[in-house]
This record gives structure tokens, sequence and C-alpha cells, in this order.
């Protein structure tokens, strides 16, 4: 890995210059951060079920005609993506109350929203990703309005096609965080889903017990934060038998 420049590392991964111009290297790590990185530590064999459910649930959300910016795995670790400019906001899709929204507006967590939720977030770390309205992201461009329609209209697509895929592996897609970027063609750009699709950034719970498959063990000290993800990357038939 020392052959390759570093462009950037983020809590959970590392972007590498990539082998052709135009692309980049995704590196998943074992490190996982909660609370704005206030609560760190690891889980053991984390970035490698991750990169088997990323690659996974892009490759299937590409099928259903959503542009990700997945091209291939490479290694245990390592996928090949496109280079894109990451639009700064964190999109969180809800269908259930959990998290920062249960406690934010006094819901009981697991009460079935009447509806399905899109809700923005700026990503900077340094103001705590703040949930920020259309007007604001309108009024401060950080997407222009076109852009905004085709993250909604891809979010609302890529939440029914993921609810559908979990439960029929009896998991609730509780919520999840998705991230786009802009990828160039001379002038012109398009929006396309970027980072991943993990654990690590939505809400599984087993349809039957409701025990919580994602990073929330991690968060709220649950323990069995391994098997869970372990658990997960099986029931979609993502890991070979010796892995
Ligand atoms: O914390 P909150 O309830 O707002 O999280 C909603 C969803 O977005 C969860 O699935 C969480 O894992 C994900 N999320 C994320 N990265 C963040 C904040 C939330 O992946 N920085």
């Amino acid at each position: 890995m020392s052959r390759r420049r570093q462009l950037y590392e983020g809590k959970a991964k590392i972007i590498y210059e990539g082998p052709e111009p135009g692309t980049v290297i995704q590196y998943f790590k074992d490190d996982a951060t909660a609370f704005n990185a206030e609560k760190r530590g690891t889980i053991n064999g984390k970035g490698v079920i991750n990169n088997r459910i990323s690659e996974h649930i892009f490759t299937r959300l590409s099928h259903i005609g959503i542009p990700t910016h997945f091209i291939r795995r490479l290694n245990m670790r390592e996928q090949l993506v496109r280079q894109v400019e990451i639009i700064p906001l964190e999109v969180v899709v809800r269908n259930v109350a959990a998290g920062s929204i249960a406690k934010r507006l006094g819901i009981e967590e697991g009460e079935m929203l009447p509806h399905t939720l899109i809700e923005y977030y700026l990503k900077a770390d340094d103001l705590g990703d703040p949930l920020v309205s259309e007007e604001h992201i309108a009024c401060f461009n950080w997407a222009s309005h076109e852009e905004m329609m085709d993250i909604s209209s891809m979010a609302i697509r890529i939440n029914d096609f993921l609810s559908g895929l979990f439960a029929a592996v009896d998991i609730r897609l509780v919520d999840f965080k998705l991230e786009f970027g802009r990828l160039y063609d001379g002038d012109f750009s398009r929006v396309i889903l970027a980072d991943e699709f993990s654990p690590d950034n939505c809400r599984l719970w087993d349809m039957t017990t409701n025990e919580k498959l994602d990073k929330d063990r991690f968060r709220r000290d649950l323990g069995g934060e391994e098997e869970a993800y372990q658990e997960v990357a099986r029931r979609l038939g993502v890991l070979q038998k010796d892995e």
C-alpha cells in the first residue's frame, strides 16, 4: 500500500489514488467511532465484512438503475470506485423512529413512522453534522435544485428496494445514511451514489426478535458487534464459508 498516494483518511475508510485517472481505491478499516468520534474502538474484521456487504448492495442497486461509484472489489479490504466530488450532505432515510429522531422529537424508539422521512445533515465534523432543511441547502448552494430532485428520488427508490431485500432475510431496515457525489464529464456533472452501505451506517433489526444487527451494538455497548455484522453478511449470502 505504501506505493500508493493516500488522498484522504476518514473514520472508517481510507481513500487512495486509483490505478487510472478518475478512479480511487476505497480501503475499509476495522476502526469504529460514534458520537462524532468521541467514542472510538475497533470491531475485528469489520472492514472485510463491510467491503463485501457494500459491494453486494451497490451491485444490486446498479441492477435497478441506481448509478453508483462502485467499479469492482479488489481484495478483502479494498474496492475500486469512481472519483467523485462528494456533495457535503448526509442523506438519512427513516422508516422507524430510532436514534437521534427518537431523542430529538420524543418519539418512542421502534415506532413506525407514518411515512418514510428523508433528512439532510451537513457534513461538518466541527459542527457535529447539523440537521439542515432544503431551504438551507438551496440558500448556501450545497446542492442545486436538480441535484436535490435526483438525490431524493434515488433515496426513495433505494429505500423501497433495500427494505424488500432485507425483509427477505428477516431484517427490518429501520434507517440508513447515504452520500452522493458529482461525476464530472467536462463542464457537466451528474449525481451518483458514493461512500458505502454497511451496518456502520444503517439500522438493521431482526424482524422476529428485534435484535440489533448494526453499529448500535458498538454505540450502546451491547457487545457482539462482530457476530452481528457477520450475521448480516451471512443472511445476505456474501461471505464465503471459510471467511
Ligand atoms: O444517529 P441517527 O439516528 O441520526 O442516525 C440515523 C442513521 O444514519 C443511522 O442508521 C446511522 O447509522 C446513520 N448515520 C451515519 N453517519 C452519521 C450519522 C448517522 O451513518 N454521521
